[in-house]
């Protein structure tokens, strides 16, 4: 049995962690910390209802008050806490609109949220990081774990600031954290500004499909079910201090990711239209997996070719889900409900 705290599980990665935990760990005590910005849905986590070991706490990770209102909750439930971080501003596009909100959450939040792990003395603390702080590689090679960082959008500045203000608390006090590296990831209740839902939801509606300068940039694609498994494994068993790569060699051009996306809709090609290049776009991201596969048994088990039809699925079957996101009808629910 564990006390956890989870930062970000209104969002797309944190809710699915949470479904997973939920399913395989229902023992297991869990707060919710999320400030539900416009990427948080408590509509993901509707089938948590009635799990009595779980508690929602809405507050910001960058006040110390909110975060001792998520210690305060997790001490009710008693026994050691540990925390899975995934809060952050996740959108390389906003990002480049504006870079302060990035820090503001991801670097400041990030450090208020260790300072007052660090007082209470958790067990485990787990930093969600991402595989663009390697920054960009070019046709060849992997990112391992020894890669330097060379982040080059803000959002994977901000990702890699908050990597290094993990790696010196342990450094310095020795902190018992883990960092984890992912790549790119699709499935269930992802907002869709990301490729794949935003290009579900715009296929559907006949919309034309914005793909960024030539189409070929490469990403390396996860099910978001594998990045939570993979993250349990290293709560539950990663080494203390170490950093671990998640990824599973599915490395697809955006073009073909888009043109697979069309052809499981029934949609035509033509809704393809190349547009203006992404500032400062990223090539090809890759990950060697090696370490965690090695060390903790963990593999992906979902291949894209049947992951991606599950996800086109689900987005189908939860059109009303997509339709209140895209409408802001969320929005105006969280207004209601919180005073903004
Ligand atoms: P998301 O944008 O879907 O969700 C982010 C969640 O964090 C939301 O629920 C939001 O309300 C919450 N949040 C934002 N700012 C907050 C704050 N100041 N205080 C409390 N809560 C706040 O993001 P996601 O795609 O689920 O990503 C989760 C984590 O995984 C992030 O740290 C991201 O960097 C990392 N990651 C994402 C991917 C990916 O493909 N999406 C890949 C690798 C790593
Ligand atoms: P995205 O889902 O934003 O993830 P990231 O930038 O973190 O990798 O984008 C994935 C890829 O898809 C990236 O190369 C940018 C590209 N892209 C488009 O071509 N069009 C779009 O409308 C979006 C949102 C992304």
């Amino acid at each position: 049995m564990k006390t956890l705290i989870v930062t970000g599980g209104a969002g797309f990665i944190g809710s699915n962690f949470l479904h997973l935990l939920h399913a395989s760990r229902p023992d297991w005590k869990v707060v919710n910390l999320d400030a539900l910005t416009y990427a948080g849905n408590l509509e993901n986590l509707i089938s948590l209802e009635g799990w009595k070991n779980y508690e929602f706490v809405r507050g910001d990770i960058a006040r110390r008050e909110d975060v001792e209102r998520a210690f305060a909750a997790a001490r009710r439930f008693g026994g050691p806490v540990s925390v899975v971080h995934f809060a952050a501003e996740s959108h390389v596009d906003r990002s480049i609109e504006s870079g302060l909100p990035f820090v503001q959450t991801n670097v400041l939040g990030t450090q208020v949220l260790l300072d007052a792990a660090r007082a209470h003395g958790v067990e485990r603390f787990v930093h969600v990081s991402t595989d663009e702080v390697y920054g960009s590689l070019g046709d060849t090679g992997y990112f391992t774990e020894e890669t330097p960082l060379a982040p080059n959008s803000p959002y994977s500045a901000s990702k890699a600031a908050s990597d290094l203000l993990v790696r010196a608390a342990v450094h310095t006090h020795g902190f018992p954290a883990l960092v984890t590296r992912c790549s790119n990831n699709y499935g269930p209740f992802q907002f869709p500004e990301k490729l794949v839902p935003l290009m579900i939801a715009k296929a559907s509606d006949g919309e034309s499909l914005p793909v960024y300068g030539d189409g070929k940039n490469v990403r390396d694609w996860l099910y978001v079910v594998d990045h939570c498994e993979a993250i349990l494994a290293v709560l539950e068993r990663g080494r203390l201090g170490e950093t671990y790569n998640i990824g599973g060699h599915n490395e697809y051009q955006n073009i073909a990711i888009v043109r697979r996306l069309l052809s499981e809709l029934g949609k035509p090609e033509s809704l393809i239209r190349y547009v203006k290049d992404r500032p400062g776009h990223d090539r090809r991201y890759a990950i060697d997996a090696s370490k965690i596969e090695r060390e903790l048994g963990w593999k992906p088990r979902y291949r894209l070719e049947d992951a991606l039809p599950l996800t086109i699925a689900w987005y189908r079957s939860r059109a009303g889900w997509l339709q209140r996101v895209r409408s802001g009808a969320y929005r105006e629910y969280l207004a209601r409900q919180y005073g903004g």
